[in-house]
């Protein structure tokens, strides 16, 4: 901007014009390569927004209306349709845009800290499992990497053989896309009806045994619900923490899109899985068709 200032003032300086250009190319990439998965539609949509502000701006210069009012409307549907998008994923533009710095941020925060949470084995994980009435899977963004949805088949077919009633709770973002959790599950033909809904789930978890966390962070992180200084504080979650036993399958304690710390993590009635969600899985259903 402040090179674009100069050679306003002084245009025979010739050698700024390649300056912003490169300066303006550089910090576009920079900008956009940290946005990624669904958060891609927002972005595009930005960036249409902008080159729409462009046109205007050049029909000013060139004097032509028909360039202005176009240049407008593809300017203000843009930056609208971006506004929208990210107020629909329950999140502000700035996070959707600058979300990504704030994870390296907070995972390098989390390292500091090391409060200590408690784990178990695969082992120890299907012991639970078998002994529950009631068990709600929740799957999230993780599931969806490890491509564990097969496994988490295995898995629902396994239990509900033992007699396990086992429900899957589907929050509206979970993952990186709306539906996201619903056509993995339906790929792995887990019934329709076995999926709730938030809201109809959420009244449930006092009574569940279990709560399986599979891959999901953010859309379980009670701080929305509790702290106020939480920039997720208001976003409706699913109170698995409210459930008697939470098993919590990721790789470590890195956060998740929101790139902030779970308290969830640290409860007494928390036990962490630490590995790949397949592989865990993988070896939570071995445990269990080989115990009985
Ligand atoms: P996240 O909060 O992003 O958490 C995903 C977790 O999965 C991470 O903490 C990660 O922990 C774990 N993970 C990654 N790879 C794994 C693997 N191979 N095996 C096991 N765990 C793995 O996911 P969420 O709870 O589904 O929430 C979605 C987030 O994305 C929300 O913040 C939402 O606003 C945002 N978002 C949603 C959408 C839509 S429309 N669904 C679009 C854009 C953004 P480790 O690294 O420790 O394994």
């Amino acid at each position: 901007m402040g090179s674009a200032v100069y050679l306003v003032l002084h245009p025979e300086a010739k050698q700024f014009f390649p300056l912003i250009v490169g300066v303006s190319l550089t910090f576009g990439v920079m900008l956009i390569i940290p946005i990624g998965g669904a958060d891609m539609p927002t972005v595009i949509s930005l960036l249409n927004g902008y080159a729409g502000l462009s046109a205007a701006a050049m029909g000013f210069v060139l004097q032509n209306k028909l360039l202005i009012i176009a240049g407008a409307l593809d300017g203000s549907s843009g930056l609208i349709l971006s506004v929208i998008m990210s107020k629909a994923m329950n999140r502000s533009f700035t996070n959707v845009l600058f979300g990504a710095f704030g994870q390296v941020q907070a995972a390098a925060a989390g390292g500091a800290e090391a409060k200590p949470v408690h784990s178990a084995t695969a082992e120890e994980a299907a012991a639970i499992l078998s002994a529950a009435n009631k068990v709600v899977i929740v799957p999230g963004y993780g599931m969806a990497v490890a491509q564990a949805q097969h496994k988490v088949r295995e898995l629902y077919d396994i239990l509900t053989k033992k007699g396990v009633e086992v429900r899957f709770a589907i929050h509206p973002v979970a993952g990186r896309m709306p539906g996201h959790m619903n056509v993995l599950l339906a790929e792995a033909d887990i019934p329709y009806d076995r999926l709730i809904e938030m809201d109809e789930i959420n009244g449930d978890f006092p009574q569940t045994d279990v709560a399986l966390v599979i891959g999901a962070n953010d859309v379980t992180n009670p701080a929305a619900r509790t702290d106020h200084s939480s920039p997720i504080y208001g976003m409706p979650i699913l109170d698995v923490d409210k459930a008697h036993t939470v098993m919590v399958i990721k790789r470590s304690m890195s956060p998740g899109f929101a790139g902030i710390d779970n308290p969830l993590y640290y409860l007494d009635n928390t036990l962490m899985l630490f590995g790949d969600a397949k592989q865990f899985v993988g070896a939570i259903v071995r445990e269990l068709s080989g115990g009985h």
